[in-house]
């Protein structure tokens, strides 16, 4: 098994990259280098982590052969030049979320992949966890059988200083809200168990910071399979909880109400009878534990990169997110249903922050 040589570009989340994702996987990837342009962060993040190579330059880790993996935890509005760079420079690239900032800038990531050497994994963490992951195995063995309806919550809370980081709470650097930037993880968990939605109506406002982005969000979907499924997100709930509740003909499943890491065991797993615990009971019966967010999302790509297994997220997983950010966007600017696929005669395909009316 070979390691792998990473660079960080960003030291905020990256620095919980390397925490949970890289040092757990000592045997499997070394932080080579960071990148940062702010100096005093380079320094701190570089000391705390004795990372010799420090630079402001992302140009000149491009360039460096010694590199295998960019890992691009800088702001929103960076990283679609970003990752085509990195692309095109031959390396492997971890981008995190969201990806970009409309579904063109993911369509032309999708075409500088085809001529890559290297491949793209996007981040969405929450997706780890014993909880989320039982859950998961057990839908996939067809034992949950016809869905329902789920319920989706982001209920945090972010207060003015949160948004004295320049880049926050803009259209031109954040590229949105609550639904870019906090609820498009619960809305990939969402998508992950219960497939891509068909159909949006969503309302999106600015009610809790004086922000541009929106801060409260509601949306009304139909999934492909049928069932209805509400989001709710506000950033303005005094009591922070991340919840998923799906409804099955023969189990229903809660999550955790933890904020960040509702992915983690105990989930409620409700079966509609023995004959369906029983069932459950095989397929998770030999559950060997799967630790939360970055170190599985890091240990699965390092498993990918040997040969071992799938891809863990793909462009396809940030794409089919950020469509559905873009299809309540549009709703709530024209007020109407926005049926699925959004493509590019969408007002809001090249952009989602054209307005419509
Ligand atoms: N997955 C998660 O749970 C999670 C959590 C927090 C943030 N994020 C995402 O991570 C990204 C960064 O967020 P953050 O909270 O760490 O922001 P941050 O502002 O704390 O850190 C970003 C860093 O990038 C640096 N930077 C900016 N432009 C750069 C460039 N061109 N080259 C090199 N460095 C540059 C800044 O100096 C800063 O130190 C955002 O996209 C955010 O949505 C994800």
């Amino acid at each position: 098994m070979s390691i792998k040589t990473v660079a960080i570009v960003g030291c905020g989340i990256g620095r919980s990259h390397i925490v949970e994702g890289y040092l757990p996987h000592s045997d499997k990837f070394k932080v080579a280098a960071i990148c940062d342009l702010n100096e005093e962060r380079l320094a701190a993040v570089g000391d705390e982590f004795g990372i010799e190579r420090r630079t402001t330059s992302f140009e000149e880790l491009l360039a460096d052969e010694t590199i295998d993996i960019i890992d691009i935890c800088t702001p929103p509005g960076v990283h679609l030049e970003q990752v085509v760079a990195a692309l095109g420079a031959g390396k492997h690239v971890v981008c995190e979320k969201p990806l970009t900032g409309s579904l063109a800038g993911v369509d032309r990531i999708m075409e500088a992949e085809k001529a890559a050497k290297g491949v793209l994994m996007p981040i969405f963490q929450y997706r780890y966890g014993d909880g989320i992951q039982k859950a998961k195995r057990i839908i996939d063995a067809g034992i949950a059988g016809k869905p329902y309806t789920a319920s989706v919550e982001t209920f945090w809370l972010r207060k003015p200083e949160y948004y004295a980081v320049p880049w926050r709470g803009k259209w031109a650097t954040e590229l949105g809200g609550v639904l870019v930037t906090h609820a498009l993880h619960l809305h990939d968990m969402l998508m992950h168990l219960m497939g891509p939605a068909a159909r949006v109506f969503g309302r999106v406002a600015t009610r809790v910071n004086d922000i541009e982005v929106e801060d409260c969000a509601s949306a009304s979907l139909l999934m492909e399979n049928g069932a209805f499924v509400s989001l709710s997100c506000t950033l303005g709930s005094q009591e922070q909880i991340s919840r998923l509740r799906l409804h099955f003909e023969n189990v229903t499943f809660e999550s955790t109400h933890e904020p960040y890491t509702p992915g983690k065991d105990p989930w409620k797993i409700i079966a509609a009878n023995d004959d369906v615990r029983q069932k459950i009971d095989r397929v998770v019966g030999d559950w060997q534990p799967v630790a939360p967010r970055f170190t599985t999302q890091m240990g699965q790509f390092h498993a990918f990169l040997s040969g071992n297994g799938p891809l863990p997220v793909t462009t396809a997983d940030a794409r089919r997110a950020l469509e559905l950010v873009t299809a309540i966007y549009q709703s709530s600017d024209s007020g109407a249903e926005v049926p699925l696929p959004v493509g590019p005669d969408s007002p809001k395909y090249a952009d989602w922050r054209a307005r419509t009316k």
